[in-house]
């Protein structure tokens, strides 16, 4: 069975890189995604660099373009993202506080209004913590300080009310100093009605790092028990750029074990992948060396990981 069908509690998803039905292999790239999930991220274009480059000048092009695609076809967009120190222009990190907590309401207001019945999830705020557990050393944090992320939640919530506001972040996986400090976070949040909805791990692995599946299954328990949604955002598993037989069953295993514990957790509402081949995938970018970190290899035939991902989905 296609990943999609083999269950119906969770969402399955990939993101599309922009350009995703101009690309030279496009066909083949479709034609392996377009049965496998119902869910959809734009990997940039949906981006604040790409969405509203310069002041109040909106482009939504690229990012109508995975719509109407996700319309058509079925799919649930997951919008992302709203507010993030990264790939966001300078001329909102050179802004006054007031400017710039104006111009986060703006982009906020435009954006959600733009996609309004269409993208009914949204990260509002990206990546805040540094892995130490301190708030990112960001030019939102130092502008604004801490209050920015909870003033972008209430904004988000009277921009669209109907609509899954999610803080989404990786390396929280374990019960660590920065799931810690998201778990403290979004804890007073809920104390206070702050309007927050979910929580996204991101979840980059690599089998270079071990993993304790128990700890992560707690760690899932405990944000559930404040009564958030889970969503799986970005799933990658790294492993060298030409993976070894013996490595490929070691990525298979780290899917497997975390989509059993995703399964075996009721809050859990979607799971989705940074990519579906490696074709296309950030890893070799960022991280030199390391790639095929998805399910499919990049001749678009399906690796162990795949098959791992299929038996997990179907073990609860
Ligand atoms: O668009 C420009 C192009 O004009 C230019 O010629 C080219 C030269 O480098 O760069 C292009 O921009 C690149 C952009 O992707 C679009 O392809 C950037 O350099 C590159 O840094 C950027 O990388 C993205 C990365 O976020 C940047 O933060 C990756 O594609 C994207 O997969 C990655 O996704 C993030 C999530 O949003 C948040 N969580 C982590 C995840 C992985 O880093």
């Amino acid at each position: 069975k296609r990943l999609k069908d083999i269950q119906s509690r969770v969402l399955i998803g990939t993101e599309f890189p922009s350009g995703f039905t101009t690309m030279s292999d496009s066909s083949a790239f479709l034609s392996t995604a377009t049965p496998e999930f119902n869910l959809v991220t734009a990997e940039n274009c949906m981006k604040w660099d790409a969405t509203e480059s310069s002041q109040n000048n909106f482009n939504f092009a690229e990012g109508d373009k995975l719509v109407n695609w996700a319309q058509t076809n079925n799919y649930t967009v997951h919008g992302h993202t709203l507010v993030w120190h990264n790939q966001t222009p300078g001329w909102v990190q050179n802004l006054s506080a007031s400017a710039m907590q104006s111009a986060m309401y703006n982009h906020i207001d435009k954006v959600m209004a733009h996609y309004k019945g269409k993208i009914p999830i949204w990260d509002v705020v990206n990546e805040a913590f540094e892995d130490d557990g301190n708030y990112r050393n960001s030019f939102w944090y130092r502008t604004l300080g801490k209050s920015y992320i909870e003033n972008a939640f209430i904004r988000a919530r009277a921009a669209d009310p109907s609509v899954k506001l999610i803080y989404n972040d990786y390396n929280l996986e374990y019960t660590g100093n920065k799931s810690n400090a998201a778990y403290n976070m979004l804890k007073d949040f809920k104390s206070r009605n702050i309007p927050v909805d979910g929580i996204g791990f991101q979840m980059h692995l690599d089998i270079q790092y071990s993993i304790d599946y128990n700890d992560f299954a707690r760690n899932l328990q405990r944000f559930a028990d404040l009564g958030l949604e889970i969503y799986i955002t970005e799933m990658d598993v790294r492993v060298s750029s030409n993976p070894t037989a013996a490595e490929l069953q070691t990525q298979a295993g780290y899917y497997k074990n975390i989509i059993e514990k995703c399964m075996a957790q009721p809050a859990v509402k979607a799971i989705q992948v940074w990519g579906f081949t490696d074709k296309y995938s950030w890893v070799p970018n960022t991280f030199p060396g390391r790639g095929a970190a998805l399910l499919f290899d990049s001749n678009y035939n399906p690796k162990p990981s795949y098959y791992a991902m299929q038996a997990a989905l179907g073990s609860s």
